[in-house]
């Protein structure tokens, strides 16, 4: 399950007027393509004749044609020809594919998940100014992993354990050259002292106004020489954005889930305006960045890879860690996940009972405490469990949602406050599902499928 909100998908460059993409996110096959006039359409990626991936499909005209038997439907999702039954043929109403919201917006394309409401009603997507005022992207590259994106977010939202897991591949040594490698000695005692920083000093987490974005900044360095620190701004923001910013590099993260087994890192790199005295050619730091682009994908990320494929619960929440006071960050991330979570499933379910509330999605911020047993329960067993993502067929789930408009507010430290306005609505078309599976299947928890 995920809060209700927009999720980027793919990233704008990769979604042309050529060719269908066929994507798994969200739980759910999605085909993008772009209408005749550049626009991004978003639909289900299942045809409704006979089941095929229009991800393997072609673009015709101002519709998508599927790969089986030629079917075309338009931007609305509407079946408009059936060749085998002649252009004058009566079309069933039924042949449709469910249609998505869907933006482009910061070089990236967003789906909405959550309930079915009105285009105009839907919130903005949430971007820090971090991401809004930066105009140097440099390159932007994705690839995926079978890790949950809250595994994923808390590895990149603290930077203690790269001492640890990022020491022993031999291109590392750039790391230990620019970031720890003092001038005096060309950068050669880098690894000395990258292994030697095991400490974060000045840690403070600020949340802004809308209680979706934290910012963390913190020195990382030894512990006996705080001066000899890196200092770092990490920005997390709603739902599943990281962006790390150092005085000699900033980069940007997206974990956006496939499902309950996979996440597609979406990663971003930027000028570094630093470089321009040393690399005067413009293609020399574009170089530097898709060299750090590739060093992320085939470097670092699987040297992280390597612990979160063994992390047990898979997936993080309420109640499952035991957080030391530099994973503040991290604290307020699962916390407040937890709250989206909790009001999305109220204004589908209808406002819970206070018995159901207690499941360690509403306490405290998860630290460790002195006590054994004295904080949270060890496992929380509705999202630790694993479970098939259900196939996304195109056609509506029965699902009766009761209208909420749920206002959350607030976590444990008092930090903003989410807004939820949700319409949700009975739907009764579709097959039945047991309701069991509508509050753990994710695909199931979709509001209301398009049709
Ligand atoms: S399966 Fe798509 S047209 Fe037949
Ligand atoms: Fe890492």
């Amino acid at each position: 399950m995920i809060p209700d909100m927009w999720y980027p998908v793919a990233i704008s460059g990769d979604v042309t007027d050529k060719k269908p993409k066929g994507i798994r996110r969200l739980g759910e096959e999605l085909v993008l393509w772009r209408d005749l006039d550049g626009n991004v359409v978003c639909q289900g990626a299942r045809c409704p004749h006979k089941g095929a991936w229009l991800g393997d499909g072609r673009m015709k005209g101002n519709a998508i044609e599927c790969p089986y038997h030629g079917f075309l439907f338009n931007p609305e999702g509407k079946c408009t020809l059936t060749p085998a039954m002649g252009r004058d043929a009566r079309i069933p109403g039924s042949l449709k594919v469910p249609v998505y919201p869907v933006r482009e917006k910061h070089g990236l394309i967003w789906v909405w998940w959550g309930d079915d409401r009105p285009e105009s009603e839907l919130p903005e997507i949430i971007a820090p100014r971090e991401i809004k005022e930066n105009d140097r992207v440099y390159d932007t590259i994705s690839w995926n992993k079978p890790v949950h994106y809250t595994r994923y977010i808390e590895s990149v939202q603290e930077f203690y354990h790269v001492t640890y897991v990022h020491r022993d591949h031999w291109l590392n040594w750039l790391d230990f050259m620019f970031l720890y490698g003092t001038k005096k000695k060309f950068g050669l005692d880098g690894k000395e002292n990258y292994l030697k920083a095991t400490m974060i000093h000045n840690h403070h987490v600020e949340t802004d106004d809308d209680g979706m974005t934290f910012r963390y900044s913190f020195d990382h360095g030894e512990e006996d020489n705080p001066e000899r620190s890196i200092h770092y701004v990490i920005t997390f923001s709603f739902p599943c954005m990281v962006h790390v910013e150092t005085e000699a590099f900033a980069t940007t993260s997206w974990f956006s889930p496939i499902d309950d087994d996979h996440t597609e890192h979406i990663f971003r790199v930027y000028e570094f305006p630093q470089l321009k005295p040393i690399l005067r050619h413009e293609k020399l730091r574009r170089a530097m960045s898709t060299l750090q682009c590739y060093l992320e994908k085939y470097v670092q990320d699987p040297q992280d890879y390597k612990i979160m494929a063994r992390q047990e619960p898979r997936i993080s929440g309420g109640g499952v860690n035991k957080f030391i006071p530099v994973d503040e960050m991290n604290a307020k991330f699962i916390k407040t996940r937890a709250r989206l979570l909790r009001e999305a499933r109220e204004r589908r379910e209808g406002v819970v009972g206070a018995g159901e509330l207690s499941d360690g999605m509403v306490g405290d911020l998860d630290m460790a405490t002195d006590e054994a047993g004295s904080g949270q329960p060890a496992q929380r067993p509705a999202e630790a469990k694993r479970r098939t993502p259900a196939r996304s067929n195109g056609r509506s789930r029965n699902g009766a949602h009761a209208n909420g408009n749920a206002n959350g507010s607030g976590n444990a430290n008092g930090n903003g406050s989410a807004n939820g306005n949700g319409n949700g609505r009975a739907k009764g078309n579709g097959e039945a599902v047991p309701a069991a599976e509508e509050v753990e299947g994710w695909s199931e928890d979709r509001a209301a499928a398009r049709s």
